[in-house]
């Protein structure tokens, strides 16, 4: 058992006004995930109603509270926002009250998709509020792409980079991330990264970011109920385990809930100038 500090209303009982909390459980069960592709027959992930509710389900027991929808909106999986809201509302019907089902968009940054976003952006955004998700290219990342960045900011949008260390380009070049976080975007990667399910160039530089400072979100971008779950937990206790429970709750509990409810983040560290060091050093911490 051990004893943390509540800082939300959420807690499993207080000691005597002090807001301390005494921990039961290995961790605060109330984890928010903002890239999820739950919803059936929108994309590559579950082809029928009854394997969504699996996934709500799998989410339920690992102590998530609240999951973003967030289909792929590209050249290949076209996003169309009723039939996505129709298809929330449908599973949000059958799971209840156990689970809170937002949508948003998992937004490919291409020439349509950003003229689509410049007409009506809130129904791409998380929660339909004005953090954004966006991925890219892993093949190439073109210059102008610091510049649509920065007109997204200008534009009152907090993009948010989805899995950098699943990117090739990004792994060797992270001076290129840390220079859009610089601008005000944010970074989230996967949980199954951390715990080597992507391998393990993903994983160590997916732990070196964390350390650093470059990420601000731990998403579970499950797919389904078996290759790619709708789990956080085993994520949870690899960052609670290497960087402390603070850093673990800002990941999973604390950003991710300001980001759905669409206020300012209460964590982000300042941008490391060396993003070297680390990399260096984890070889005699991992
Ligand atoms: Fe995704």
């Amino acid at each position: 058992m051990q004893q943390i500090f509540c800082r939300d209303a959420v807690c499993t009982g207080s000691l005597a006004g002090d807001h301390r909390v005494v921990a039961l459980m290995r961790s605060p069960k109330i984890m928010v995930d903002l890239h999820c592709h739950i919803l059936p027959g929108l994309d590559d992930g579950p082809v029928s109603m009854d394997e969504s509710m699996a996934m709500a389900e799998s989410a339920i027991a690992d102590g998530i509270t609240h999951v973003v929808a967030t289909p792929h909106a590209n050249s290949i999986y076209a996003f169309d926002f009723d039939r996505v809201r129709r298809l929330r509302n449908e599973l949000q019907e059958l799971v209840g009250e156990r689970l809170e089902l937002a949508t948003g968009c998992d937004f490919h940054m291409d020439p349509e998709n950003l003229a689509a976003l410049k007409e009506d952006a809130p129904r791409f955004c998380l929660n339909q509020r004005d953090y954004l998700l966006v991925e890219f290219n892993e093949i190439s990342i073109p210059p102008a792409l610091d510049q649509t960045l920065h007109q997204l900011r200008l534009a009152g949008l907090h993009p948010v980079i989805t899995h950098p260390e699943r990117n090739a380009i990004l792994r060797v070049q992270p001076e290129r991330l840390a220079k859009w976080l610089r601008l005000g975007c944010y970074a989230q990667v996967t949980g199954r990264s951390l715990t080597g399910g992507f391998g393990t160039s993903a994983q160590q530089d997916a732990l070196s970011w964390v350390g650093l400072g470059l990420i601000h979100f731990v998403s579970s971008d499950a797919h389904n109920t078996r290759s790619r779950p709708l789990k956080l937990q085993p994520a949870y206790d690899v960052v609670r385990k290497k960087f402390g429970e603070e850093k673990a709750r800002s990941l999973f509990v604390d950003n991710p809930r300001a980001a759905f409810e669409g206020r300012s983040l209460p964590h982000v560290p300042e941008v490391a100038h060396d993003l070297t060091q680390p990399r260096r050093r984890r070889f005699f911490f991992f």
